[in-house]
């Protein structure tokens, strides 16, 4: 008795993993997660003091449902401040979390039988977002060789008279890498000729490592921009996960009432708590994410440097994001301890069990032969599970 639409929306494949790991850890096994997909860092206390306030002042009733006109006149502000973005209150939404802006914008954009270009590896929401939209996700690997660059001319090759649109994610989660400037006016050229919806997630925008600096895909030129729809938010940058806000920004208005009104619909406003954090968010001192940010990069160099002198392991410097993606393919068909390393799963499923260290497994994100670990946990913890896993390997 379900719809066609979820018919082709599996659960997800790493969660008989995640579930072991959970129940090793309530078993009281001494696990070191590498797991992580957000900062181990508190909010800030003037964000969460922000929040206590807005209960006590009982700033708890519905908002607009896309976003209270304040938070929306700051996120402009910062469009405009950091990413050379002129865009008006209007031309936002704000949602709950970055994933249900993505979600509108599947829903409000695409068409059964839409192609959506992902770059593989990807985050795997985009892959069933697209099957929950009924769209078709079109996959296009990236060169690891290159540092997960685009192929241009395999991403040319899988453009057809029905592709709707393409994403970008950079930063990117799972790899960690950043898109070139050329790279983004490539993509920017093909999405002019071809028509097509850029879709810019741009929530790892202030985990920037190696002195890169964050180019958004729309800022290319106003043509570019005005085809593009950039999301964004605040979970990433200041460790603000739970609090649940996200949002979007583009030029195409129709688009964007297209939107508020699935949202006004569906959710309705995000939470006005977190909504009136968010504003507190906004005006933070940008010394505070850049703490965070620093932080990340001591644990990154850490992780990368312990990472690539395991043997058989090899692993691109990511510049981005707060992950490292090891590709373990020379380990392939190796036996240890008894068990053959087949795929991700099974080396996630043998590190687990017995290097009691957790590891996402690549499959997730489109690729076998390599794993994720967020380094959003501490030097000690990074030690510990990098001598364990070395341990294994050995
Ligand atoms: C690439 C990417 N986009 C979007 C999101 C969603 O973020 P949010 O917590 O704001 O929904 C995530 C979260 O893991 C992510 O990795």
């Amino acid at each position: 008795m379900i719809s066609d639409r979820m018919k082709k929306v599996v659960p997800s494949i790493t969660l008989a993993i995640d579930a072991k790991a959970k129940q090793m850890i309530s078993d009281g096994v001494d696990l070191v997660g590498f797991g992580a997909g957000e900062p181990d860092f508190n909010t800030p206390d003037n964000i969460k003091l922000a929040g206590i306030k807005a209960i006590t002042e009982n700033k708890t009733r519905y908002t607009p449902s896309s976003g209270m006109p304040d938070l929306k006149n700051l996120i402009a502000a910062k469009l405009k401040k950091d990413n050379g973005l002129d865009y008006k209150a209007g031309n936002i939404i704000v949602s709950c979390g970055a994933k249900h802006s993505l979600f509108n914008i599947f829903m409000a954009g695409l068409n059964p039988g839409d192609e959506v270009i992902i770059f593989t590896p990807y985050w795997v929401s985009y892959y069933e977002m697209a099957n929950m939209a009924q769209a078709t996700p079109v996959l296009v690997a990236l060169d690891e060789s290159k540092n997960f660059e685009i192929d241009f001319d395999l991403l040319k090759s899988k453009i057809t008279i029905k592709t709707k649109a393409i994403i970008v994610n950079s930063p990117s989660n799972p790899t960690g890498c950043v898109l070139s400037a050329e790279s983004l006016g490539k993509i920017a050229e093909l999405a002019l000729q071809n028509n097509l919806l850029i879709i810019s997630d741009e929530i790892y925008e202030k985990n920037l490592y190696n002195g890169k600096k964050h180019i958004s895909i729309a800022s290319l030129s106003p043509e570019v921009k005005s085809r593009t729809v950039v999301v964004n938010g605040l979970s990433k940058s200041h460790a603000m996960t739970g609090w649940r806000i996200g949002y979007i920004a583009a030029d195409d208005m129709e688009l964007v009432r297209a939107m508020d009104n699935m949202q006004s619909h569906s959710t309705s406003n995000p939470a006005t708590i977190s909504q009136v954090a968010a504003i507190e968010a906004c005006k933070t001192n940008p010394a505070v994410v850049q703490a965070m940010v620093s932080e990340f990069d001591r644990r990154r160099k850490h992780i990368l440097e312990r990472v690539r002198a395991i043997q058989g392991l090899t692993c691109v410097e990511p510049d981005g994001a707060f992950y490292v993606f090891p590709n373990f393919k020379k380990l392939i068909g190796r036996q240890i301890r008894g068990k053959k390393i087949e795929g991700s799963l099974t080396l996630a499923d043998m590190l687990l069990t017995e290097a009691k260290v957790a590891v996402v497994p690549g499959i997730a994100f489109g690729s076998d032969i390599h794993f994720r670990m967020s380094y959003a946990t501490s030097m000690e913890m990074i030690d510990r599970g990098l001598d364990r896993i070395e341990e294994f390997f050995k």
